[in-house]
């Protein structure tokens, strides 16, 4: 994480800050209510002081005598901000009494907080369940805050359903001495019937209060072009309201892009005098560094120049919904967003309410703001909420007739009352082996909060069959759990189909898990950026692309030794040097990972990424690369049909190749693909060239030779059935 000079407030200040919060002046009675129930369920509205507060109160009471105080975050992002803001609070260096741990980053004292280990720990929800892979009971703690539970991302709800088991644990004579388990969970607007039942009636308490008003305003018509809305909402912001910094909600990191293109050309076209109008993207695919950069305040020297900077530049972050939650970007009184929000795929939604609040919420941090909606009142307000007893609903407000919307059909549908659980919304895989990871042998039986459908269910488990067969041991999917940097890619790099597999897997296909950001390609070289594409373009497919991107990276930046070459070479590449510098991190702690848990080759030889990745692929090695990727991603196979576009082996869908793919204009007979993403229709990406055949080979448990064949139309030969689906079962 970079560091930023900015001028830090006294800690007499932050004091006086923390006082004025909604929150403290109820914190003696929320201490009597944590002490008299073993779960509390706290909402309140956003900025009021519930994820700052809450642990530091636990801690102050007494509670981090018997263990460290955890509060999970849904991002890493989230998690390390509150972390530095909360060590600034308590006047100590992050990693001291308040740390942190994200996958690849922690900062954290391993001691007991009573030993002068850290007391007070942010973590990711993920991050927390592999704690609980090793240590069921979490023991390390008294008391766990699981933020943001509305969000019902499905790490947190499997984090609830693991807490409420570790707590009747610890409850019992099984508990190993650890105690009492306290636990809060809390949100600015909740679902509180749906958790005061999943734990057994649990009290729920409200803060009132919020820190700062925000004045909500709405778009008189609705939106045709929202970019172009956004764009034009922006400038006028910048041009009619005082200052101030802007925070955009856009739906990914395209238009991320497109909207930061628009909005510096329009700013130029601003008379001289105009201050200047600064566009900082912000997405989950940046680095951490990227991320940090577009959170801190820009940086002053001196409070007057802090004043002039402020005045010259005016920041506007333009971020996907990593902003809705948990993060108080310093400056932004402005809080612009579209009902559009995208899912898993590219595919649109609209948000929910419930995090239509949260967003305006966000503008109300620091001080009094003001909240643009580029969609009508009507749209928000046409649902009757179903729980609205602690929805404060912003007050009746003023339409925006300044904003930029012309009259048009209305573009999104009316809201949701609330986003609905990511546990119905996508696929299992993930969870299933997060589940088997930590023991639990009937995952049908699990105690999900919204149990997802039971075909979704018995799907997944089907598919982590097929990967970890024969999974019959919670050791074998612990060690794939811990090694893959997301379940799909996990056979890659945990279970190799040769010993030389292995090598190849884990010493140079990790990485490529992280390279999909690698190349870039700005308007002005558009032309250059896409020969550099061309140059180190990969008959394989765009995984061996981008290995040999990360070899040659590798190469000009002598493994690690010179990076301000290997940035300078980047930079001249058009090519993403944080994106390669975040792979070779990754790369590096896989290996690590890898060495630990006694994987490798035959002789248990883990090879050093660094040194391996930085030859060229031979023949042989790309083929067994190749090999070792469609014994982890055979379930994402499609083969082209005679008409030329393809069909997915699996679910039968007819999709293309996406027109950023190395493999557009040759299209190899079969391909994997790392996602399928809809636009104008249904297009495999991230893709990497196989033979049929090698499926049959691979996961002969789950394919029959002749599969792919049959799935292109063309007749089975006699002795080769058509693909069938493995029964499973072997499992409960
Ligand atoms: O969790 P909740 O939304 O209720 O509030 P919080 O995150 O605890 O934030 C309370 C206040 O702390 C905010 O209004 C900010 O003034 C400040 N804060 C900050 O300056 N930097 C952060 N990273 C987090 C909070």
């Amino acid at each position: 994480m970079t560091k930023r000079s900015r001028s830090e407030p006294t800690g007499e200040d932050l004091l006086a800050t923390r006082r004025k919060l909604p929150i403290w002046s109820a914190r003696r009675a929320l201490l009597r209510e944590v002490a008299a129930a073993e779960t509390l369920i706290l909402t309140g509205e956003t900025g009021s002081g519930k994820s700052t507060q809450v642990p530091q109160f636990l801690h102050a009471a007494g509670y981090t005598e018997a263990g460290a105080v955890g509060i999970t975050q849904p991002r890493r992002v989230a998690a390390v901000s509150l972390a530095r803001r909360v060590a600034a609070e308590q006047a100590c260096p992050v990693g001291s009494l308040v740390g942190y741990a994200v996958r690849f980053d922690e900062s954290f004292d391993r001691r007991p907080p009573k030993r002068g280990g850290t007391a007070i720990k942010f973590v990711t929800d993920g991050m927390l369940l592999r704690e609980a892979a090793s240590d069921p009971l979490l023991s390390a703690y008294s008391a766990l805050i699981v933020d943001e539970a509305h969000e019902r991302s499905l790490a947190s709800d499997v984090v609830l359903a693991l807490l409420k088991s570790a707590q009747a644990r610890r409850r019992s004579a099984n508990g190993g001495g650890a105690g009492p388990l306290k636990l809060v969970v809390m949100s600015a607007t909740l679902e509180v019937d749906t958790f005061c039942a999943f734990f057994d009636g649990a009290p729920a308490v409200q803060v009132l209060g919020r820190s700062h008003p925000v004045e909500v305003l709405h778009a008189a018509e609705p939106c045709e072009d929202y970019l172009e809305a956004v764009v034009t909402t922006v400038l006028q912001i910048h041009q009619l309201e005082p200052a101030g910094d802007v925070l955009v909600f856009l739906t990914g990191e395209d238009d991320i892009s497109a909207a930061a293109a628009a909005i510096e050309a329009r700013a130029r076209l601003l008379p001289a005098t105009s201050p200047t109008l600064l566009p900082l993207p912000l997405y989950a695919a940046l680095s951490p560094a990227a991320q940090m950069e577009a959170l801190a305040p820009a940086p002053p020297n001196t409070r007057k120049a802090l004043a002039r900077a402020r005045l010259l530049h005016t920041p506007a972050v333009l971020a996907t919904n990593i902003a809705e939650t948990s993060l108080t970007i310093e400056g932004v009184v402005y809080v612009a967003y579209h009902a559009a929000r995208r899912v898993d795929s590219l595919l649109q939604l609209p948000i929910s309410r419930a995090a239509a609040l949260q967003r305006a919420g966000r503008a109300g941090r620091v001080s009094a703001g003001k909240c643009f909606r580029l969609y009508t009142e009507r749209t928000f307000e046409a649902r009757p909420p179903s729980c609205n007893a602690l929805l404060q609903r912003p007050p009746a407000t003023p339409s925006c007739n300044a904003l930029p919307c012309r009259l048009a059909r209305a573009s999104v549908d009316d809201l949701e009352e609330a986003t609905a659980p990511e546990v119905l919304r996508r696929s299992l895989s993930a969870t299933v082996l997060s589940l088997l990871s930590l023991g639990v042998k009937d995952v049908l039986s699990f105690e999900f909060l919204t149990p997802p459908p039971a075909d979704a269910l018995a799907a997944a488990l089907e598919a982590s069959s097929s990967h970890c067969a024969p999974l019959t041991t919670a050791a074998r999917s612990r060690r794939t759990a811990a090694c893959s940097p997301g379940c799909r890619s996990s056979r890659s790099t945990a279970e190799p189909c040769s010993p030389r597999g292995a090598g190849v897997s884990l010493g140079r296909c990790s990485p490529c898990s992280a390279c999909c950001a690698l190349f870039h390609s700005p308007h002005s070289h558009r032309e250059a950026a896409d020969e550099s594409r061309l140059r180190f373009r990969s008959p394989g497919g765009d995984t061996l692309t981008a290995l040999h991107v990360v070899s040659a990276y590798d190469a000009a930046s002598g493994g690690g030794k010179a990076r301000g070459e290997g940035r300078r070479w980047a930079e001249a590449n058009f090519l993403n040097w944080r994106t390669l510098e975040t792979a070779v991190q990754v790369r590096t702690q896989l290996v690590a990972t890898a060495r630990r848990l006694g994987l490798g080759d035959g002789d248990g030889r883990v090879p050093d990424g660094v040194a391996s990745a930085a030859q060229p692929l031979s023949s042989e090695e790309s083929v067994e690369l190749r090999r070792a990727l469609a014994a982890a991603f055979f379930l994402q196979a499609a083969v082209r049909r005679p008409s030329g576009d393809y069909v997915t082996l699996v679910s039968r869908q007819t999709v293309s190749i996406h027109p950023s793919s190395a493999l557009f204009s040759r299209r190899a007979p079969c391909v994997l693909y790392n996602e399928l993403v809809f636009t104008t229709r249904l297009y495999m990406r991230d893709l990497t060239t196989i033979e049929a055949a090698w499926l049959a080979e691979v996961a002969p448990h789950f394919f029959k030779s002749g599969a792919a064949a049959a799935a292109t139309g063309a007749a089975p030969s006699a002795g080769q059935p058509r693909m069938r689906i493995h029964g499973g079962g072997s499992f409960r």
